[in-house]
């Protein structure tokens, strides 16, 4: 008899260990501290962007009540039919919003050549109108949203989206003081930072999975700062400095926060940007919402004035966080390589 379908057989490439090396920082005391508990809380922070470039944020502001809700709209919206979905699809979109299919989006396309990463998700941005001067102006990646037709939908979405944003910015923050810079360093390059919200539907993964197609193939983040909030399901792994895979399994309350490759090139690689990868093996479905934060389309992004040492020459060519997004998207996105 051969191996039933329905048993998991996951490749040893696929497994990870057991360490307790991704920090759970309590933000507390950053948000509402005194002056000595907020340096203290920078600190935390910076010590994770500077190590394994992971952490988990818990008591950072944004309500339980409101990440249920999103996460139940997300849900309401992947069980819909594709037909209806396919309403709003990405590829409809002159600004990167909207619906992609599962497959659509290959975080490791060296790996998972045929076949794209095994979940779906939706796309949404901060949603500007045709009069806007940076959509006038024919700026990449600004315009409107498209929203699915279900009564409620978008306004728990936009609820999330700025409360998210609010956070982001907070951090930000912690991120300049941490790289000794004044507190407000960034806030100049966010009139309209490019944040996008992307709610994503794993589907149960079964059988003999390997590195050719998993949930989130192993990628590191393109933009500045990515917040996550995860279901019950598991299956984000972090790899360590050493090249050992780490779970980051759910944590009650938390968001896992991680620098994307932007941060690591304005940062000369001072702040790191980690690979990680998804493999749902919980035997249903899983549902995650990440938030990329990213800063105004025109921000310079080359090396930081306190990031470079004595004797030392920047890494990267300078680029602009706009320009950088747009590489990085054709890169994994199907449809927008034929651009
Ligand atoms: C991503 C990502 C992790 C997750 O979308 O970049 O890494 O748990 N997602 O969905
Ligand atoms: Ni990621």
């Amino acid at each position: 008899m051969g191996a039933m379908p329905d048993t998991i057989q996951l490749d040893p490439s696929l497994a990870a260990t057991k360490l307790a090396a991704i920090p759970i920082i309590n933000l507390e005391p950053l948000l509402h501290g005194t002056q000595e508990e907020q340096a203290l809380a920078i600190r935390e922070i910076g010590d994770a962007c500077r190590n394994i470039g992971f952490f988990y944020v818990i008591n950072h502001g944004v309500p339980e009540a409101l990440v249920a809700r999103v996460f139940a709209e997300a849900a309401r919206f992947f069980a819909l039919p594709d037909a209806r979905k396919a309403e709003i699809a990405i590829e409809k979109s002159g600004c990167h919003r909207g619906w992609f299919k599962m497959g659509g989006e290959n975080l490791d396309p060296a790996k998972q050549k045929q076949s794209g990463d095994l979940k779906e998700g939706v796309k949404i941005g901060r949603d500007l109108g045709a009069d806007h001067p940076l959509v006038a102006a024919g700026t990449p990646l600004h315009g409107p949203n498209q929203w699915p037709d279900l009564p409620g939908w978008r306004a728990v979405m936009q609820e999330y989206y700025d409360a998210m944003e609010a956070l982001g910015r907070r951090l930000l923050q912690a991120f300049a003081s941490a790289l000794g810079l004044s507190s407000e360093y960034f806030d100049g390059w966010l009139d309209a930072p490019m944040t996008t919200l992307g709610p994503l539907h794993y589907p149960p993964q079964k059988g003999h999975i390997t590195e050719a197609q998993i949930g989130a193939g192993a990628h590191t983040d393109y933009g500045c700062l990515t917040m996550l909030a995860q279901d019950e399901a598991g299956g984000l792994q972090v790899r360590g400095k050493a090249g050992v895979w780490i779970d980051a399994p759910p944590v009650a309350g938390s968001f896992v926060v991680n620098i994307g490759d932007m941060m690591e090139r304005w940062t000369n690689g001072v702040f790191t940007s980690t690979l990680h990868r998804v493999i749902n093996v919980s035997g249903r479905e899983r549902y995650s919402v990440p938030f990329f934060f990213d800063p105004d389309f025109d921000t310079p992004v080359e090396c930081l004035a306190t990031c470079l040492g004595v004797g030392e020459a920047p890494k990267y060519a300078p680029t602009t966080a706009g320009q950088h997004l747009l590489d990085m998207i054709n890169a994994s996105f199907s449809y927008h390589q034929k651009k």
